[in-house]
């Protein structure tokens, strides 16, 4: 494995919630001590249910959610320890793609000036530089030079979200967090930014961790893959590893769910029921056991720690070793 650039440690992430005047508020755990790493020049995949903690993740990951506790480092800096005055810094090392290309840009501000500001709040290069790397950062991401003068309504979604990753790229960062990049895009469009992003990746040997519901889109993409419940690590692996192995019966569901180019060829499947339990109220124990069709009472009882296994990957489930669900009978 790459040698690691991001390291998250037992990050807890709790929203105080409904406190006020007359009433005493709860906790709600959307992140609930979450541990993984990123190589560098590798892309990690996350994925679970709406609901299930990616964004809360992600962000806290960049200090744009502040963690309740938990370490992150990137390379040789312990982010969560910055003072806030030093997290303008952090912004050059870490940026972030987000889901919709039109909220996330200005839209009184030209695609050049938009890059702009960003090159000028990290004092990169002089002014004449800057227009030479705005029109060098249009053509890495598949526009022309002379998009630099227009507005973003003058572009489609897709190019706007072109215009979203060179802004992320801009100040050069070690790290990016892709918060589902595609899901507000047609259909058509997709594959074209997934495409970009994996030149890019190659190109400039990105380290992304990219948040997606497509499991398609995910295996094509990472090299490995998180899969999230209720704010807590399932599984995590290798994409060849999960897809074809899976250990924990939430990640086979997830497979199970994705739709498949022939239906037939397996009938035995786990179909998810209900919805996600609160993150106020997580179930004791495994936090999955609400909805697994292979929960026994013991499973009300731990904690499933996130065990290794011979394979290499991760499974917190307490049954993982007597299951086979390669081919799930239940
Ligand atoms: N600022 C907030 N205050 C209180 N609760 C929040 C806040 N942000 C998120 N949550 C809650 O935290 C949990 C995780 O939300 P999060 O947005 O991280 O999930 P997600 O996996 O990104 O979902 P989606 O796939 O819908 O984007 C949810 O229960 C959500 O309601
Ligand atoms: S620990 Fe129990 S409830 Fe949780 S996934 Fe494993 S079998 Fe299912
Ligand atoms: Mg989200």
């Amino acid at each position: 494995m790459a040698e690691p650039l991001l390291v998250v440690e037992d990050l807890e992430v709790h929203y105080p919630i409904g406190k006020s005047l007359f009433k005493e508020g709860v906790t709600l755990r959307a992140l609930d001590g979450v541990s993984f790493t990123v190589g560098k020049g590798e892309v990690v995949g996350l994925v679970g249910e709406s609901g299930s903690g990616k964004t809360t993740l992600g962000r806290a990951v960049l200090r744009l959610v502040e963690p309740t506790s938990g370490r992150v480092q990137l390379g040789d800096k312990d982010v969560t320890a910055l003072p806030p005055a030093d997290l303008k810094a952090l912004r050059s090392k870490m940026q972030i793609i987000f889901q919709d290309p039109y909220a996330s840009l200005n839209p009184r501000m030209s695609v050049g000036q938009t890059l702009g500001e960003a090159l000028m709040l990290h004092k990169i290069g002089t002014r004449k530089d800057r227009d030479q790397r705005i029109g060098d950062l249009l053509e890495q991401v598949g526009l022309p030079r002379s998009a630099a003068a227009r507005f973003p309504h003058e572009f489609s979604g897709g190019q706007r979200q072109r215009i979203g990753i060179a802004r992320a790229l801009a100040v050069n960062p070690e790290f990016i967090v892709a918060d589902e990049p595609v899901s507000a895009l047609d259909v058509s469009i997709q594959a074209q930014i997934i495409n970009l992003l994996q030149d890019l990746r190659r190109e400039l040997g990105l380290s992304l961790l990219f948040i997606g519901h497509d499991l398609s889109v995910i295996e094509f993409l990472c090299d490995r893959v998180i899969v999230l419940y209720l704010g807590r690590v399932m599984e995590m692996g290798t994409a060849a590893e999960l897809y074809a192995n899976p250990r924990h019966p939430y990640t086979r569901a997830l497979l199970d769910a994705a739709p498949v180019p022939d239906p037939t060829v397996r009938r035995d499947r786990i179909t998810l029921k209900g919805d996600l339990p609160s993150p106020v109220n997580p179930p004791s124990g495994c936090v999955f056991r609400t909805r697994c069709p292979y929960a026994i009472d013991a499973c009300a009882e731990v904690v499933p720690p996130l065990e290794t296994l011979e394979s290499g990957h991760r499974v917190a489930c307490i049954r993982s070793h007597e299951l086979n669900l390669a081919n799930p009978i239940a």
